[in-house]
């Protein structure tokens, strides 16, 4: 595995992989590495030649008293957990590199981006979709892999790769989970034993709410209902909000209708969480 955190480096490896006909793979992510990311690269190994991880924590994506500083990271163990993997190129630059002094240029979304994640977290998705557009531009993948977790993120960066004309096919590899349900996510690391018990009520609750959409439920509200209900038992956890919202635009929806996502986020002490559905 070969490993740069310069632009340069990473243009000319680009290059040799253009000229020897390869096909290129992008992972982004922000590092801690867990069982998702490791999804994430199997997928780009079987949609490309070559795969390239992206392991930047990166700054834009944070708002004022957000988690950046305490973040988790542990390059080391990233790197051996990659190496076993077969990634074939870690991009990993600094800040300087991806911002360099004066680079204030941003991509905003459209209104989806001020929904759910982009209410609780201004200026989230702006600071996401710029760093992937740079990613994007940098790496010139061929494909690039998200993880459904991160719905409002997939729907968002979608769009942006359509309105914006971007050569990059998406690939939306299913939330990987612990054996209890609960999402894998590099904060998982903050939850005390208590609050990890509690915050399993979230997918508890989705779980409930797609039995309920199996069996007929169609309203909106409902299926909401059902998820508060769920996350209300669990005393450690208090929902940030819980939408049964279109695939498109996600707006609320009154009737619930195949590719309709149930999507959640909730606060566990400090530590916020989210997952989703998408009602089949
Ligand atoms: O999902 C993430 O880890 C980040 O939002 C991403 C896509 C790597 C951009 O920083």
């Amino acid at each position: 595995m070969e490993e740069v955190a310069e632009v340069p480096a990473l243009r000319a490896w680009r290059r040799e992989a253009r000229a020897a006909g390869r096909r290129v793979a992008l992972v982004p992510t922000m590092g801690f590495l867990h069982a998702g990311h490791l999804a994430l690269v199997d997928d780009a190994r079987r949609r490309a030649e070559l795969v390239v991880m992206s392991i930047f924590v990166n700054p834009l994506q944070f708002g004022p008293g957000e988690d950046f500083d305490r973040y988790p990271r542990d390059l080391n163990r990233d790197r051996a957990l990659v190496r076993d993997r077969r990634v074939d190129l870690l991009f990993v630059p600094t800040v300087a590199t991806m911002y360099p002094p004066g680079a204030d240029t941003r991509i905003v979304p459209g209104a989806a981006g001020d929904r759910w994640e982009g209410a609780a977290r201004p200026g989230h998705f702006a600071g996401v979709l710029t760093v992937v557009a740079k990613l994007f531009h940098l790496v010139e993948p061929e494909v690039a892999c998200f993880g459904q977790k991160d719905i409002q993120q997939v729907t968002l960066v979608r769009r942006m790769v359509r309105d914006l004309d971007l050569p990059v096919e998406l690939s939306v590899v299913p939330t990987v989970r612990e054996e209890d349900g609960l999402a894998l996510s590099s904060r998982n690391s903050y939850l005390g034993p208590n609050e990890r018990q509690d915050a399993l009520a979230l997918n508890r609750g989705l779980r409930a709410a797609a039995v309920a959409w199996r069996t007929g439920e169609r309203a909106g509200p409902a299926l909401e209902a059902v998820v508060a209900r769920e996350i209300a038992a669990a005393p450690a956890l208090r929902a940030d909000y819980i939408a049964a919202i279109d695939p498109e635009h996600l707006q609320r929806v009154d009737e619930a209708v195949p590719g309709t996502i149930l999507a959640a986020a909730v606060r566990v002490g400090r530590t916020r969480l989210i997952d989703n559905l998408i009602l089949r």
